[in-house]
């Protein structure tokens, strides 16, 4: 194994302050790159092929109807595409796309001023949409459903609504939460779509299509060990890349191979399999302080001094994913394999479950 020797002791506190380089969530100047790099077809998106094939039926049968799509719900953890997505569908549509989120509509005034704003056709896209309020949603319940704005206006006796026509648009919901989506506006979606995490081969053809647009020089093998500590995620494929880049370009002549971008992501912190201070930091929590669980979320991110939703949202999803963390009833445990990859004696059989065993 090509990684640094793992520390016994759980690194926490301020060694683990600052910018997480796997951190799926966008950075700002992301968010500019994101415009270089993001897919501008449909033919350019990597991977997802299922929910691609299925929009493409969907988009097609709407274009000959002549008729919108339906709403379109894409859910998944951050940073698999699905901004991307809904900005591919309204180029799809030869259609504008009107963007905004969940957290920035808080008052119904600005979600009307958008409704009735747009042209037949358009798409509103609305980020993090399991953040927008109970108030505001109820206004977009009609919109989505008869195309218009219900206003009411004076109370009691004298209350009258106005029903305010909008045009048939197709309405672009992204959520990294679908559990805390409510149900009446879950079911107002016509095309539901779960995005899940890419596989290396797929994030192999990714870093090599942005080293490409970027003009970074990248070899196969180089490209195949950024996609394998990328964590299935595009995003973070691209962070590693420009990453390994400038490592690339002040310490190896320039081009990206496999000894370039292991070493320069091994400097980073990032182990073979993606993993970094705080993700190693939660096993060996669970390892070391609790004996290999179960134990609660609450106790390790206390542990941590992390915030519990970030451990759920950002470390745990790849966590369970790769098999390195199991849920059970009782709260999280680590796996043999986690044991294996951080180099660690797994622990003496527990009391618990040798009395399972007898029973
Ligand atoms: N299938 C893909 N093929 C190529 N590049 C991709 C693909 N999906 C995503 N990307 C790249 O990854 C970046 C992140 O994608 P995007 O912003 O669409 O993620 P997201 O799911 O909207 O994330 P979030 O939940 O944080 O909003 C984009 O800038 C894009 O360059
Ligand atoms: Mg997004």
């Amino acid at each position: 194994m090509s990684d640094a020797p793992p520390e016994r002791k759980v690194v926490i506190g301020p060694d683990d302050a600052g910018e997480r380089l796997v951190a799926p969530e966008e950075t700002l100047d992301e968010t500019t790159l994101g415009a270089t790099l993001r897919p501008r077809s449909f033919d350019e998106y990597v991977g997802q092929t299922a929910v691609v094939d299925n929009l493409k039926i969907a988009i097609d049968a709407a274009k000959r109807r002549g008729e919108p799509l339906e709403h379109v719900l894409f859910y998944g953890p951050p940073g698999l595409g699905k901004t991307t997505l809904a900005s591919l569908i309204a180029r799809d549509l030869s259609s504008g796309m009107r963007t905004t989120s969940g957290p920035t509509l808080d008052k119904p005034k600005d979600l009307v001023g958008i409704l009735t704003s747009l042209q037949a056709g358009n798409v509103l896209f609305i980020d993090e949409i399991h953040r927008l309020g109970g108030v505001v949603e109820e206004f977009l319940y009609p919109a989505m459903e008869d195309f218009r704005v219900d206003i009411v206006m004076d109370s009691g006796a004298y209350a009258k609504t106005y029903k305010i026509p909008v045009e048939r648009f197709t309405l672009v919901g992204a959520t990294t939460r679908a559990g805390m989506l409510s149900a009446p506006l879950r079911e107002r979606f016509g095309l539901l779509y779960h995005l899940d995490y890419y596989s290396d081969e797929e994030l192999q053809r990714i870093v090599t299509r942005s080293a490409g647009v970027l003009e970074i020089p990248i070899d196969a093998d180089g490209a195949a060990t950024i996609a394998r500590r990328s964590r299935g995620t595009p995003r973070i494929a691209n962070r590693l890349l420009r990453r390994v880049r400038d490592f690339a370009e002040v310490r190896a002549g320039g081009e990206i191979t496999h000894d370039v971008a292991d070493e320069a992501l091994r400097r980073e912190g990032v182990d073979g399999r993606g993993l970094d201070r705080l993700d190693r930091a939660f096993l060996r929590t669970i390892a070391d302080q609790y004996r290999g669980g179960p134990v609660g979320i609450g106790a390790i991110a206390a542990t941590l001094t992390e915030d519990t939703e970030t451990l759920e949202d950002v470390v745990e999803p790849f966590l369970l994913k790769i098999g390195f963390v199991v849920r059970t009833a009782s709260g999280r445990k680590v796996t043999a394999d986690a044991y294996e990859h951080l180099q660690l004696a797994a622990p003496p059989e527990s009391d618990a479950a040798r009395q399972q065993k007898l029973l």
